[in-house]
């Protein structure tokens, strides 16, 4: 592979250097093109461009590989469990025994969040979003936990440590049911089901079939590269902006029904074709026409050309949660056939259309119980991990600059003011 590119434009040839990742892809640098050119790059929602280099997280969409510092994510999710694969990705190696059991002791000891800010949670209407409260306590954690370089560590593990007792005193409070303080004694995920399930009167006894169905669901979601909300965290991390400022705004980003905000509209829309009685091909004929204003949610992907491997083991993972819990729901009946109608398809086929991660996680969520917008906070507490891990990795990173991009300017030319009494029109 050659290590330049030429471009030649308006008479001039400019030598690009190229350079290339540790599986080969393979990038064109630009960052001198403008000066050597006046010439800049244009790619609305980045599909062409690198934004960074990252050692995290591998994808490769075509042959829908997906690996967490090297790991395939098949080997993760048979063999490791959430607090492994979070050490793994913010700190790039798996621990050995004694840095497990002190991140597991460390984030078991840092859970509680400060009383005055117990009581911010009151202040939510009972209608609130729990993403609205996600964010902004994220945000407000910097009001108590100062951002210095000593502090950066210890910072992450209050992070990581306090966001599943956010989550869960959002659920609560959107609930109207008094809040459950988190236990040292349970795994991690064994006291976010606690916190979310049980009661002052009534202690949750956690359920094995669902702790490990949740540990698997969050190291699926523990990662994805340069998604929208990643980027999200890059981009505010990039102003120097603290942990808790940068990942709350990771938080808004993932909300949106076309990335995090996907599993929640899933099974909105599975339950919409439910009750509907139509047949699963009307639904997809009405993806198909973009008038319709419908999308088949959970399919699809920017990257992922061929089967995301996430969808795959959460299609499992979702049979055996609801067979092991005696649970028969219709929806993944649904899902799985809306899959298969749409796999047959030639629009879908042509574009490449396969479900993506949100398709199936949805149902484990509702065999726990939860409620269609508790869905993307469980998303967002899987994806903490990775969200910390390119914060850190960029606070790190020399080569890092404020993120600035160029634009193309459309608007009016230059014009002189008129005061209002002298204008004829708008
Ligand atoms: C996540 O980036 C990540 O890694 C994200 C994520 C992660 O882990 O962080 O994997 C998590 O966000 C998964 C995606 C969840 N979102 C959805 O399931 C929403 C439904 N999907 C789509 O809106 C869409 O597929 C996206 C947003 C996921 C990807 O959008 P792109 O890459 O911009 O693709 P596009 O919208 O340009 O679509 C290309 C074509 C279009 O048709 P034509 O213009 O060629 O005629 O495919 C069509 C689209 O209309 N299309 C769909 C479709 N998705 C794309 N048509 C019907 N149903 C769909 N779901």
């Amino acid at each position: 592979m050659s290590d330049s590119a030429k471009l030649l434009f308006n008479g001039h040839e400019y030598d690009l250097p190229v350079i290339a990742g540790t599986e080969g892809e393979t990038a064109i640098d630009i960052r001198k093109l403008r000066a050597q050119s006046q010439v800049i790059t244009l790619d609305p929602g980045y599909g062409n461009t690198g934004s960074c280099r990252s050692a995290i997280t591998f994808i490769d969409g075509e042959k829908g590989i997906l690996r967490y510092r090297g790991y395939p994510i098949e080997q993760l999710a048979e063999n490791s469990d959430f607090t492994e694969v979070s050490y793994l990705l913010i700190y790039g190696h798996l621990p050995n025994q004694t840095e497990l059991k002190q991140f597991r002791y460390d984030l078991s000891h840092h859970t509680l969040v400060h009383e005055d800010m117990r009581h911010m949670f009151d202040g939510y209407p009972s209608s609130a979003h729990p993403m609205a409260i996600l964010s902004s306590m994220i945000t407000t954690l910097s009001a108590f936990y100062e951002d210095t370089a000593e502090n950066m560590d210890l910072n992450i593990i209050r992070l990581l440590a306090k966001v599943k007792t956010i989550a869960a005193f959002a659920y609560k409070r959107l609930k109207g049911q008094p809040y459950v303080y988190p236990r040292n004694d349970l795994s991690y995920v064994g006291d976010l089901l606690q916190m979310l399930f049980s009661f002052p009167t009534e202690r949750y006894e956690v359920s094995e079939v669902l702790e490990r169905a949740l540990n698997l669901v969050l190291i699926l979601h523990a990662d994805h590269e340069q998604n929208c909300s990643a980027s999200t965290v890059r981009m505010v991390g990039s102003s120097a902006a603290n942990v808790f400022a940068s990942i709350g705004a990771g938080v808004c980003a993932l909300w949106g029904p076309l990335h995090g905000g996907a599993n929640q509209e899933v099974i909105e829309m599975l339950e919409q074709i439910r009750d509907s009685g139509e047949n699963y091909q009307a639904w997809v004929n009405r993806a198909k026409d973009r008038d319709s204003g419908f999308r088949l949610m959970g399919f699809g992907h920017r990257v992922y050309r061929n089967f995301d491997p996430r969808a795959r083991i959460l299609k499992r993972a979702a049979d055996e949660v609801l067979q092991e819990l005696g649970i028969n729901d219709p929806l993944l009946d649904i899902a799985k056939h809306l899959e298969e109608v749409a796999l047959k398809d030639e629009y879908f086929i042509e574009r490449q259309l396969y479900p993506n991660v949100d398709f199936y996680s949805g149902i484990i969520y509702r065999a726990m119980g939860l409620p269609t917008n508790m869905y993307t906070v469980m998303f967002a507490l899987g994806r903490m991990p990775g969200w910390i891990a390119h914060w850190r990795e960029q606070r790190h990173d020399p080569d890092t600059r404020i993120n600035r991009p160029r634009q193309i300017y459309t608007g009016a030319g230059n014009r002189n003011f008129l005061p209002w009494y002298e204008r004829t029109q708008g």
